[in-house]
């Protein structure tokens, strides 16, 4: 059977988005370098799905149905061995540094590793003649948008160097499958994925101090941290905090089984945006939050950071009607699944046996 290789399907969305390909029969190759991510998300996914074969890179038998290598994108040898080795059918390239600050301070180590290892992994595809790819993008490239809900058709401007390659990486897939009309290509900008696997077992587990909102107010909320800060009180909202669109990782998850089985029939490129349409103001995610975790969640107002915007929600039309795709879950959700996931896993993988 043919394998779907999943780049960074270790990390947050990936680890999720293999259960989800598991779930729907999907046999997985999933490539790491496990630079922000464990190998026991991995175990955790082969035990949600109950698969039972050994993990384990070279070890792993070519046969599972979730097969495993420890591999950086930026080894082109490396990868090379993967696709020679498997017959892939398509791949899901999560594989990127995310963090918007961090982009700030090292700008060059983000151009290098999401845009080279964006172009290494198309080489590999172009060379071994797999035709279909989904890529993570982000609502990052509509930048502060002029009106919402955001449409795919809107204007693209970026603010910072981790928006700057999400951007850029979205047109090398898109000129790849210009050059074959074979190829198809699906960009999936996803809004704020927050949530975790209902079961607790897999969720997000950023090293370090968290960069977005609720992996921080979980935190907070376990005691790990005083207060959240909540930058900028003084933005055209009803409550004056920033409005954004949630969406929980099953659902991004399942757009992207939707995706896949979408490029399936159809050639070329077409972007679509992954969120549920729906706003939500800082004040109300903590609201949210203490809800699910039955505690108040202290916070304190600073200043607006440059770049972020009032508002930003999806219009989420054309995957809807293009992909069957509509999210399940509300905040509500979203908030008990990541309280979950905190609760049993305070520390993240770190310490974990499995
Ligand atoms: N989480 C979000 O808020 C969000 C929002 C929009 C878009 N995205 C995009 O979705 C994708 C997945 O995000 P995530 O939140 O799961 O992040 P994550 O950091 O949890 O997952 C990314 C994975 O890629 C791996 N990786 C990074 N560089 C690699 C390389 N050169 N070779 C091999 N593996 C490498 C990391 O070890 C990690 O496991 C990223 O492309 C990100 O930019 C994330």
């Amino acid at each position: 059977m043919h394998k779907i290789l999943v780049t960074g399907g270790a990390g947050f969305i990936g680890s999720h988005t293999c259960t989800a390909l598991l779930e729907n029969g999907y046999e997985i190759v999933v490539v790491d370098n496990l630079s922000n991510s464990s190998r026991k998300a991995l175990e955790r996914v082969r035990i949600i799905c109950g698969i039972n074969e050994d993990t384990g890179a070279s070890t792993s038998p070519a046969n599972s149905r979730l097969v495993f290598h420890e591999c950086d994108l930026l080894d082109q040898e490396a990868l090379a061995q993967i696709f020679a080795q498997y017959e892939i059918e398509a791949v899901i390239h999560f594989a990127a540094f995310k963090a918007v600050g961090e982009s700030v301070e090292k700008p060059l180590a983000y151009y290098r590793n999401n845009l080279q290892g964006t172009i290494n992994l198309c080489e590999q595809m172009a060379k071994h003649g797999v035709k279909k790819i989904v890529f993570s993008s982000s609502a990052t490239v509509y930048g502060v948008p002029d009106s919402v809900p955001i449409a795919e058709t809107a204007p693209l401007r970026c603010t910072n160097p981790y928006g700057w390659t999400k951007f850029m990486c979205e047109q090398i897939p898109r000129d790849f499958a210009n050059a074959d009309i074979a190829r198809s290509v699906a960009l999936l900008r996803y809004f704020n994925p927050i949530g975790a696997h209902p079961s607790g077992l897999i969720g997000e587990d950023p090293r370090g101090i968290p960069n977005n909102l609720l992996p921080y107010v979980l935190r907070v909320a376990a005691g790990q941290y005083p207060q959240v800060n909540i930058y900028g009180q003084d933005y055209p909202t009803p409550d004056g905090t920033g409005i954004r669109d949630y969406i929980h990782v099953v659902d991004l998850a399942a757009g992207h089984v939707s995706a896949l089985k979408y490029i399936d029939r159809h050639t070329g490129t077409e972007a679509f945006n992954l969120g549920t349409g729906n706003g939500y103001s800082v004040l109300e995610i903590i609201q949210a939050m203490e809800k699910a975790c039955g505690c108040p969640i202290p916070y304190q107002i600073t200043e607006r950071r440059p770049g972020d915007a009032a508002e930003g929600y999806a219009d989420n039309t054309l995957a809807r009607l293009k992909l069957g795709w509509i999210a399940q879950y509300g905040i509500d959700e979203m908030c008990r699944d990541a309280w979950n996931w905190q609760q049993k896993n305070p520390r993240g993988y770190e310490n974990a046996s499995v």
